[in-house]
């Protein structure tokens, strides 16, 4: 029930949370659905639900299509800005429709149907949302891999994935460098067991990569002789996409979404978060292989009507700090979302963020998320720009923001350090060890209670018990969302950091237990343990503590060399694994668990109690010597 005194958030907070299946049905209304859902929400054992389960429709026509219908065919759907290649494009909604219908064509003759799945490992540019559009469109199932993933990790998600056809470039550019990507799915596909039929490359001009005869096919040729393809009607509950994501041990989670939950979240999203409308200039600053790409780069904008900008370039160096406010200007762009680290980067660079050659008047806010925002980044970042910078927390799982400044709704004061309120649809609970719902301003796990909104994971690809376990089971009635923070006396949720082994790079989520058991394989290492320390520009960054195994000498600089190799072959360049450290002794519990968070602790600079189940005392002063040594502690 709605009253007179309640402010447009918490009326439409609200009416999502006392009664989701009506919020949730008028949010479905406006999209274009072949078949309407009637049932709107289904709850079908104790940990799983479903949204719009008889209804149907298509993500890539409510994307393309339906705005051609509508009129907007002639709009600008796609900006491609890529500094590295001194190249730009555009395509209206109808140039991107018509090659998105011709590559669902060539995936067609290929045998990709309705369920299969399509690996995309490709670099940004339009090709791979292409790609990802047309895979939506015959109703079949994309899974893409950041570019940055070694061979290793490619091979990993093919064999998870079990693709009939990849879809790959010849190359992406980085800063300074050219990085052949065909040499590593080659690699990759010697190393995995599951051999999809074909292959189709996208040859850059920059790099002609070679192909295998009979699997590998030459895009552009495939393109020419294309027949455009139709739009698959699907199930909303159908699988759009499998996007992996780092967990706790080594094996990365397929984080399955859903059709038409994800299509009506997102809409719902544009609007109520973002504040977009249908012609918006919309930039997310992400890469198509994160989910920030795939929910705000590619369909979160086309859905909702808007303008998307594809940047191929980093936030400095090319070709300088500006690069952010050129495209701004250029285009015009009314939404900019980025993560704190390219912020962080450019405040480097230019500390006084030269902005007079560039007219951001079109710029209305600016979103960040990834990580959490830092007090002194946020203020910058307002300083430099006189808008709204807003931070907002949500995760690959989600798909779409948890907790934001709901721009949409109304702009709430914001507080420094705080991704501001629950975004209406989540039900956010911090819970104690023990599942007890802790009081305002109390540090715990964040929660939301089940059911959860439209648009999260409906499941872990092949594997619904590691969903269940890893998710579900840890508090009954709710997900665990491995992150821990409070929610102060005003409703304002402090997002302070993960509870488990994950850490943030530069805005990218990795596993410290992956990087452990790729350490431990070093022939020299008895022993060891990943933990995430401060980084001034990349927020955290990996250090290894090693123990030798006995009776063994090693060169401390030329170990540390051989264990970054290992981890830039088995994980990727992403990683930025670049410290190790040799020491005596790790802090042990009695019955053996290395404690981590006290290793933290110590790193971050922060105060600490040592527990009193540790098993030797004394490790703990030795480690925080040998940390200093190397000036790997953290000054507050
Ligand atoms: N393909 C291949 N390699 C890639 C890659 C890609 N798509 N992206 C990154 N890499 C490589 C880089 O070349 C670098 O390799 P190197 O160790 O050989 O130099 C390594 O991975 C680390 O890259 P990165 O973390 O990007 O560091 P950087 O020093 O090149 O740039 C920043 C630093 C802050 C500018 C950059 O990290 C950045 O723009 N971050 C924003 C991240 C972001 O948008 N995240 C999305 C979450 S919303
Ligand atoms: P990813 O799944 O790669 O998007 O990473 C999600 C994780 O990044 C979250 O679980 C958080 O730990 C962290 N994260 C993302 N956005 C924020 C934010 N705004 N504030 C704090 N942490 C964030």
């Amino acid at each position: 029930m709605t009253t007179t005194s309640q402010s447009p958030y918490q009326s439409e907070y609200h009416a999502a949370v006392s009664s989701p299946q009506l919020f949730w049905q008028q949010q479905a209304a406006k999209l274009n659905w072949y078949k309407a859902p009637n049932g709107i929400l289904q709850q079908t054992d104790d940990y799983h639900y479903q949204w719009f389960s008889d209804g149907v429709l298509n993500t890539a026509y409510l994307a393309l299509d339906s705005h051609i219908e509508q009129g907007r065919g002639e709009q600008t759907a796609l900006i491609y800005d890529s500094p590295v290649t001194n190249t730009k494009q555009q395509f209206t909604y109808r140039e991107l429709r018509d090659d998105v219908a011709r590559f669902a064509g060539v995936l067609k003759a290929l045998g990709v149907g309705r369920g299969d799945r399509v690996v995309i490992y490709m670099p940004m540019i339009p090709q791979a949302a292409i790609a990802m559009l047309a895979v939506a469109r015959l109703g079949a199932v994309h899974s893409v891999v950041f570019g940055g993933f070694s061979a290793h990790e490619l091979a990993l998600r093919i064999d998870d994935a079990q693709p009939k056809v990849v879809v790959s470039a010849s190359c992406g550019i980085e800063i300074s460098k050219l990085i052949a990507y065909k040499p590593l799915l080659d690699d990759a596909l010697v190393k995995a067991q599951h051999k999809p039929d074909y292959c189709v490359i996208y040859q850059r001009p920059q790099l002609q990569a070679a192909m295998q005869s009979g699997r590998d096919l030459d895009w552009q040729q495939a393109m020419a002789k294309a027949e455009s393809a139709p739009c698959v009607p699907v199930k909303a509950t159908d699988p759009l996409y499998i996007l992996y994501t780092s967990g706790t041990t080594g094996k990365p989670k397929g984080v399955v979404r859903d059709n038409g939950g994800h299509a009506v979240a997102l809409n719902y999203s544009m609007q109520a978060v973002y504040n977009c409308k249908p012609g918006d200039v919309f930039w997310a600053a992400s890469d198509v292989g994160w989910v920030v790409g795939h929910s705000y780069i590619v369909y979160g904008p086309l859905i909702a009507g808007c303008t998307s900008v594809l940047y191929e370039g980093k936030p400095v160096f090319t070709p300088d700090a500006g690069a952010f406010w050129r495209l701004c200007a250029e285009y015009k762009v009314n939404t900019l979302f980025a993560a704190p680290t390219a912020f962080r980067a450019i405040r480097k660079e230019d500390p006084q963020a030269q902005l007079q050659r560039y007219d951001l008047s079109a710029l209305r806010a600016i979103f960040v998320a990834g990580e959490r925002l830092d007090p002194a980044t946020y203020q910058w970042v307002h300083e430099q720009l006189g808008k709204p910078v807003i931070d907002h927390w949500w995760q690959t799982e989600t798909g779409w923001p948890i907790a934001a400044n709901p721009a949409g709704l109304e702009l709430m004061t914001a507080k420094p350090g705080s991704s501001t309120v629950p975004v209406p649809g989540f039900n956010v609970r911090i819970l104690d060890d023990s599942g007890k719902v802790l009081r305002a301003n109390e540090q715990g796990y964040i929660a939301l209670k089940l059911p959860l909104p439209p648009g999260c994971l409906s499941t872990i690809w092949g594997n619904d018990e590691r969903f269940v376990a890893g998710y579900l089971d840890t508090f009954p009635g709710y997900y665990a969302s491995g992150d821990g923070g409070y929610i102060d006396e005003d409703g304002y949720l402090f997002v302070m950091g993960r509870t488990d082994d994950v850490i943030n790079v530069a805005g990218h989520r990795l596993s410290t237990g992956e990087m452990e058991q790729i350490v431990a394989n070093h022939p020299a290492v008895a022993e060891c343990c990943v933990i995430g320390i401060h980084e001034p520009i990349k927020g955290q960054q990996p250090l290894a503590l090693l123990l030798l195994k006995n009776g063994i000498t090693v060169d401390e600089t030329i170990l540390e060399a051989e264990l970054v190799a290992m981890v830039r072959e088995e994980i990727g360049a992403l990683a930025c694994f670049k410290k190790a450290i040799v020491v005596k002794r790790l802090p042990k519990t009695r019955s053996g668990k290395i404690l981590r968070k006290l290793l933290r602790q110590i790193a971050d600079g922060a105060s600490y109690t040592v527990p009193s189940t540790i098993d030797d005392p004394a490790s703990v002063a030795e480690v925080a010597q040998y940390m200093a040594a190397k000036g790997l502690i953290n000054q507050p």
